[in-house]
């Protein structure tokens, strides 16, 4: 059988961080590209994870580079390239940067890649999926933003946390974009099947729900940075969903158009992933309460990304 290439744009924390959990699931061949100034880092990052094969057993190779060729024919492009906030920063803080950092890494995916499902993560997340897809033109099954594998698994977390059990039997839903306005959906939460409202007190789980929303904000404020490790597991699932086909059910950032009433935008919604990236958008029901805070967290989306199309143009 084929390996899938994987390949990583950005070798800074989240990238590498990716690229050490890709090679341990064995996922496929891993590149990971920075700019010509970090090439060094890169190859060093990739050697070194390269040597981790002997003793976690894994067989993938990895290389480090800085130059579009070796990422050619990939499956999985994830883009992790772009400033990460730091303490004080929102994630809107990042636009101006980031934008021009991933339409020049778009451009040259699209060159070199053209068959692969991208998968963005540099923030602000939502814009940045849509400046990748304006930039590469590709079809909007192919383009993807992590972002709610993320936050619905800080959301996971903080419920087992809160009644002693295994995160494992926690499912839960989260819906919006990718900032502090996100919605994280206790109604479609549940352990083991039973409903989470069932098990932990209002005002226990409101305060949870706020946990989860500021979780990005609650590490930057701890170590200066953002968030890695979590981020890159996430992505992982997502590339791990769609090299083998998993149809599984996710919430990413997906384009929907008659989708939620959104009307064209890249918005974190429950989705199919498999080979063909977002195979199907779930609409799932909203009371007028959910309604009204994901139509809020929206228009947050649709305001950023008219900033991103604006720094596109300029
Ligand atoms: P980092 O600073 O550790 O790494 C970023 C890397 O991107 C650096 O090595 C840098 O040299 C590289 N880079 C910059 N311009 C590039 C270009 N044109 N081509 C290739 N590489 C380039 O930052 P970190 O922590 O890895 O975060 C990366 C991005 O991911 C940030 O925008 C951050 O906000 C975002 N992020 C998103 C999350 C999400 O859930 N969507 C979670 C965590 C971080
Ligand atoms: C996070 O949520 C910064 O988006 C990143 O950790």
């Amino acid at each position: 059988m084929k390996r899938a290439k994987i390949s990583i744009i950005g070798a800074g924390n989240v990238g590498a961080t990716c690229a050490h959990w890709a090679a341990s699931k064995e996922l496929g061949d891993i590149v990971l590209l920075d700019i010509p100034d970090k090439v060094g880092v890169a190859k060093a990052k990739a050697l070194d994870l390269l040597c981790c094969g002997p003793i976690e057993r894994f067989d993938s190779s990895v290389i480090g580079t800085s130059d579009y060729k070796d990422i050619a024919g990939s499956d999985v492009v994830i883009v992790t390239a772009g400033i990460p906030r730091k303490p004080g920063m929102s994630r809107d803080d990042l636009i101006q940067t980031n934008v021009k950092i991933v339409k020049s890494v778009s451009q040259q995916i699209a060159r070199t890649s053209p068959n692969a499902v991208l998968i963005v993560v540099s923030n602000p997340l939502d814009a940045m999926v849509y400046t990748a897809w304006k930039v590469s033109d590709f079809p909007t099954n192919r383009i993807v933003g992590q972002a709610g594998c993320l936050d619905i698994a800080r959301f996971r977390t903080f419920i087992a946390m809160e009644l002693g059990c295994s995160v494992e039997d926690i499912t839960a839903l989260l819906m919006g974009g990718h900032g502090d306005d996100m919605v994280p959906l206790p109604r479609y939460t549940s352990v083991a099947g039973i409903p989470v409202t069932q098990l932990i007190a209002k005002d226990r789980l409101d305060a949870i729900i706020q946990r989860a929303k500021m979780g990005g904000g609650e590490l930057v404020k701890l170590m200066g940075t953002s968030a890695y490790y979590a981020p890159a597991a996430s992505s992982i699932q997502m590339a791990e969903a769609i090299i083998f086909d998993k149809k599984r059910i996710l919430p990413c950032a997906a384009y929907c158009d008659s989708e939620y009433g959104v009307g064209g935008y890249f918005v974190g919604v429950p989705c199919m992933l498999g080979a063909g990236g977002v195979e199907k958008i779930i609409e799932v029901e909203l009371d007028t309460a959910e309604r009204a805070l994901f139509d809020s967290s929206v228009t947050h989306v649709k305001e950023l990304n008219e900033i991103a199309e604006g720094f596109l143009q300029g």
